[in-house]
């Protein structure tokens, strides 16, 4: 099979090293890729907001399949237009997409299938934005309703901060993403993300992850697309799994064919597990980042079967097993990060570490010549295996060692929750 990955990202890295391990695969490209995919895939300098670009350069190699990494493109619709020229694509539709795009949709569908979540409202003007907020106090939560690049929502713990939030909402902080916003019961408990392959009428679960979202050690400072992350998740016990499956997901999947936009991608399920069992806090329409790293390193299957499978609606017949270890990953991000950050310097060190136990995937790299450069927020994800949370987190800090670049920094207690928990 000859395929072709949209990315560049470190989702996408890690996406991309999975795929090449197959059998299957004769040919594998990425567009654009970046300073680490060049050596297992060819990295293509596409443009991938153009879509005509993009199925013009499938016909062109006579790719078979397409795998989308990036939440944009899926709700840009690049899957219905390149499905639309007759080539496979793991990407859900725009229509199914929309889980991801906006919160009011997804709201909506919980309401229509009885999925538990926060109870919401959704407003679009301010006036009766902020009545509604004094009649409910805080906490509450507020969020753009659209993509604002993870940074639309505000988990108020006070009247005022919501206030505030509200106002920003309105005076376009979050430009069109802000014109409506939904104010949301805050849900108290643990954060636990699901991912689950779906081809529309049948589902494969894949398996748990916990990211870390904020910027700085003991979960401080900013928000972040993730600093890190580990994978399994043990706070989801069986049976949280099978109440998931059961009031969240399926309903979810029967929801959406039945209203006859059926899912056929990821469903990244992230969860709130309260006193009252698992709520649904969003859904996102990809895989996470860098919840990708940590999952194509403990995944023991062929991979691309199984997004072949999604994508042609084949998923009944296919297993997936994983490697009985844990896999964390530390994610070395340029200062400043999530702020402005400034690209080209130099990293040292990063090359020739992998192993049986170490990946290093790239998120934010270019070459220049034999030089490697930071290009980006996020830049390199440490990934590593153990026996326990504890084995993997040493490995991957010994790689982070190894590694001169006085411009990054990296979050030293990734797996601290579970560490915690369970002292390994
Ligand atoms: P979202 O973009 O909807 O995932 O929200 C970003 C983060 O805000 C989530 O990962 C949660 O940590 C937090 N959050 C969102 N909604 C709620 C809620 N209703 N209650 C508590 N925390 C929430
Ligand atoms: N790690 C969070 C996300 O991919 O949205």
């Amino acid at each position: 099979m000859r395929v072709l990955v949209i990315g560049s990202g470190g989702r996408e890295h890690a996406l991309t090293w999975k795929i090449a391990q197959s059998p299957l695969l004769s040919k594998l490209f990425i567009a654009p890729g970046n300073g680490g995919t060049g050596t297992i895939a060819e990295n293509v300098a596409l443009d991938i907001t153009d879509h005509k670009a993009i199925i013009d350069f499938c016909r062109l190699m006579a790719v078979d399949f397409v795998v989308v990494g990036p939440d944009a493109q899926v709700v840009a619709g690049l899957g219905d237009d390149i499905r639309a020229a007759g080539i496979a694509c793991f990407c859900p539709s725009k229509a199914a997409g929309q889980l991801e795009g906006s919160k009011s949709f997804t709201k909506a569908l919980c309401d229509e299938m009885d999925i538990p979540t926060a109870a919401y409202a959704r407003f679009d003007n301010e006036a009766a934005a902020l009545a509604y907020l004094y009649t409910q106090g805080a906490p509450i939560v507020v969020k753009a309703d659209g993509l604002a690049a993870g940074k639309g929502v505000t988990v108020a713990m006070s009247v005022e901060e919501a206030e505030e939030a509200i106002i920003d909402c309105f005076a376009g902080a979050f430009g069109a993403s802000g014109a409506s916003v939904v104010i949301e019961e805050f849900m108290e408990g643990e954060e636990v993300s699901l991912f689950v392959l779906c081809d529309g009428t049948d589902i494969l679960p894949l398996t748990t992850a916990q990211d870390h979202k904020r910027a700085f050690d003991g979960d401080q400072g900013p928000n972040t697309g993730g600093m890190g992350a580990y994978s399994p998740a043990p706070v989801m016990t069986q049976e949280i799994y099978e109440q998931t499956l059961e009031r969240i997901i399926w309903p979810t999947v029967r929801g959406l064919a039945r209203r006859g936009t059926p899912y056929q991608g990821v469903l990244y399920a992230g969860l709130m597990l309260t006193s009252d069992g698992p709520k649904l806090v969003e859904y996102n329409a990809r895989f996470g980042d860098p919840e990708t790293q940590v999952l194509m390193m403990r995944m023991l299957s062929d991979l691309l079967p199984l997004l072949h499978a999604t994508a042609t609606g084949t998923l009944k017949d296919h297993q997936v097993a994983w490697k009985d270890q844990f896999a964390l990953t530390v994610i070395m991000a340029t200062q400043g990060y999530p702020g402005q950050v400034v690209n080209g310097s130099e990293i040292r060190g990063a090359e020739g570490l992998d192993n049986d136990h170490l990946q290093v995937f790239h998120a934010g790299t270019r070459r220049d010549g034999k030089r490697l450069l930071g290009s980006g927020g996020r830049v390199l994800c440490i990934t590593a295996l153990g026996q326990t949370v504890s084995e993997a987190q040493k490995r991957a800090y010994a790689g982070v060692e190894q590694i001169d670049w006085p411009e990054g920094f990296c979050r030293r207690d990734i797996g601290w929750r579970e560490i915690a928990r369970t002292g390994s």
